[in-house]
């Protein structure tokens, strides 16, 4: 039988080819930038800048070129969805540095604030952990909870496959990003290498150049009026 695979959530994936001298670098802003905080994070969860007073990283100048790539793979992943980039002013809203120690984690969460996020793996080991996705809406789901782990374990369900899961696993390689809609649950798995995990995550906001005739894309902040 033939299937039709109707309303993909794209996932973009793409690699930024940062110059070697340049991730160290970075890496070491990051590093001191961590080395700042005077608690050691002993918790579960991974450092994350955007909570931690860090959340406008690319305004740092360190971080203007790897700004710049990212923006080049951003706007291919906008033209992937035939969004006509020439009406749109498109700005970075935040960034920030993710660091992740041994057996640390990001739990389930949305950026329900922006409109595009991403991950780019500035410095990723192997076994370090990767990014989970979890789909809004499990189309095929024809009884609720037919799909859930438990019904694996008691064999209602042969084995999972991409019509009946709610979740997929990505484990890209170091200087990989990856780009989705800001609005996809998602999650990092725990870092099981003795090294640290490092990537860049930021959030876009793109806006109409001029919304006359428009009704639902956020109009140009030129023309907003504040109290
Ligand atoms: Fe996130």
């Amino acid at each position: 039988m033939k299937i039709a695979n109707l309303f993909p959530l794209a996932i973009g994936q793409d690699t930024i080819n940062l110059d070697e001298a340049e991730r160290l670098l970075l890496v070491n802003e990051i590093n001191k930038m961590r080395a700042r905080e005077l608690e050691v994070n002993k918790s579960s969860y991974a450092w994350t800048g955007d909570t931690k007073g860090h959340e406008f990283l690319f305004q740092n100048d360190l971080f203007k070129n790897l700004a710049k790539k990212i923006s080049h793979t951003v706007i291919k992943y906008l033209k992937t969805l035939e969004i006509n980039t020439d009406l749109l002013d498109i700005y970075y809203q935040r960034s920030w540095a993710t660091f992740t120690e041994e057996l640390q984690q990001i739990n389930f969460h949305t950026h329900s604030q922006s409109n595009i996020s991403f991950a780019y793996y500035l410095l990723k080991p192997a076994n370090s952990g990767g990014i989970i996705f979890k789909s809004n809406q499990q189309q095929n789901e024809i009884a609720k909870n037919i799909f859930t782990e438990s019904k694996i374990e008691k064999s209602l369900i042969n084995k999972a496959n991409v019509y009946n899961s709610d979740k997929s696993f990505f484990d890209l390689a170091q200087d990989s990003i990856v780009i989705f809609p800001s609005k996809t649950p998602h999650a990092t798995t725990p870092n099981k290498s003795k090294s640290i995990r490092i990537s860049i995550s930021g959030d876009i906001t793109i806006m109409l150049k001029d919304s006359s005739g428009f009704e639902h894309i956020m109009p140009n902040f030129n023309h907003w009026t504040k109290f």
